[in-house]
């Protein structure tokens, strides 16, 4: 792994420090000692990473350094600390840090601090941000649905949910956004076969109203409109955060609920997506690795003070062989669990038919748990818009 193609300015002001940042770019960094050094070689040329040394771990250093930004927008700055608090990670958001990590550092992490930067900026080129629209006086509630493991349940919760929101609320209230950009098989589980997706909405972004996204939503015979997510995991790229939330911000407008559902990644799209949201269901397998994951996901939301009443937890395949102490599993992830769906042969057989266990058979059990999420929202509804409008300005 080289890093010879790279442009990297390693800032601090210990020798120590610096002299150790050499060593793992194998000598391929440029070093600085301040803001103003740091700077020169910004305004000098087109520089791919700047890495700020634990020196700088204060706001009054992230500030100096935000303005760097003024000059190169698009030049990804990490902070590398020994340390990493609470007030750090949000001094570092606020002031546009792409990533604060660990001091000392591995040649790997910095790798992949490029390879993201060179995402997002494909991503952007691919898509311009559009105004974003006024908030109408009607917000609807979004629902997003998150997991810190893939194959949790989140597809077959997602959809359940909508199918049952649809019940309550009537057709034509509800949206489902496939958020999984690369893998998203919404409509495969309802069995829809999508023209336009999501990635329509990226090509158009320049011209998105309404009726455009209109057009791009395939509905479902329940009532239930959905926007697919893109066809192929290649056009993933093309569909930039900007314009999730913009589209989604437009549903809201016009649905009493937007369901979205997620890939199980932590990164910049699912966080915003969660800032944004009005309720999320965390759900949460019921095995260690997925406890684990969820552990560590919520502990990290609650580092980035996201507010936990918005959480709420849900426990799939609760009866499953490898039962775990539904009292433990509260403890480690430090939240009640809200609601519990079983674990039911009934659920595969219903994904691979593309009919949800709550049309299929909605007596059974796993279909009173979907109830029971359903419930979490319903329960809620009168909850004043005025907050969510907020978020999505
Ligand atoms: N309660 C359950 N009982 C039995 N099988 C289940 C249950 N929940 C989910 N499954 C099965 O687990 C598999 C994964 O479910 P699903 O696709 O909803 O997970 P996911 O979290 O969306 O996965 P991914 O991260 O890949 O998107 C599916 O085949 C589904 O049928
Ligand atoms: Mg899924």
């Amino acid at each position: 792994m080289s890093f010879d193609d790279y442009d990297i300015v390693v800032v601090d002001s210990d020798e120590e420090f610096l002299a150790e940042a050499k060593a793992i770019f194998e000598g391929g960094a440029t070093t600085a000692r301040t803001v103003a050094d740091a700077q020169r070689l910004v305004e000098a040329g087109d520089l791919d990473l700047l890495v700020l040394g634990p020196s700088n771990a204060h706001e009054a250093a992230l500030e100096s350094f935000s303005l760097l930004l003024e000059l190169d927008s698009d030049l990804p700055v990490v902070l590398a600390t020994g340390t990493i608090t609470a007030q750090l990670l949000r001094a570092a958001l606020r002031y546009g840090l792409r990533d604060v990590i660990q001091a000392p550092f591995t040649a790997e992490e910095i790798h992949q601090v490029l390879r993201e930067s060179e995402r997002r900026s494909k991503r952007r080129l691919a898509a311009p941000v559009a105004p974003v629209a006024p908030i109408g006086p009607k917000a609807g509630r979004v629902i997003t649905v998150a997991s810190a493991k893939g194959g949790s349940g989140k597809t077959v919760t997602a959809t359940n949910l909508a199918l049952l929101l649809a019940r309550a609320a009537g057709p034509g209230k509800v949206a489902i956004v496939d958020a999984d950009l690369q893998f998203g098989d919404v409509c495969l589980v309802l069995q829809l076969e999508p023209k336009l997706t999501i990635f329509n909405a990226a090509q158009d972004i320049d011209r998105l109203d309404n009726s455009l996204i209109d057009s791009l939503l395939t509905k479902h015979v329940e009532g239930v409109s959905v926007l697919a997510a893109p066809l192929e995991p290649a056009f993933a790229d093309e569909v930039s955060t900007a314009v999730l939330i913009e589209v989604v911000s437009r549903l809201r407008e016009r649905f009493e609920y937007v369901v979205v559902d997620t890939a199980s990644l932590l990164d910049e799209l699912l966080l915003s997506l969660l800032e944004r949201a009005d309720d999320v269901i965390f759900i949460v397998d019921m095995d260690l690795p997925s406890v684990k994951n969820a552990k560590l996901a919520l502990e990290t939301l609650r580092l980035l003070k996201f507010p936990s009443s918005k959480i709420k937890v849900v426990l799939n395949r609760s009866n499953a062989r490898a039962r775990l102490d539904e009292g433990e599993i509260e403890r480690s992830l430090k939240m009640k669990i809200s609601a519990s769906i079983p674990s039911d042969g009934l659920v595969p057989a219903s994904v691979n038919e593309g009919r949800p266990v709550v049309l299929s058979a909605p007596r059974s059990k796993v279909a009173k748990g979907f109830e029971s999420v359903a419930a979490l929202i319903l329960g809620e509804v009168a909850e004043s818009a005025k907050a969510s409008k907020k978020r999505w300005k």
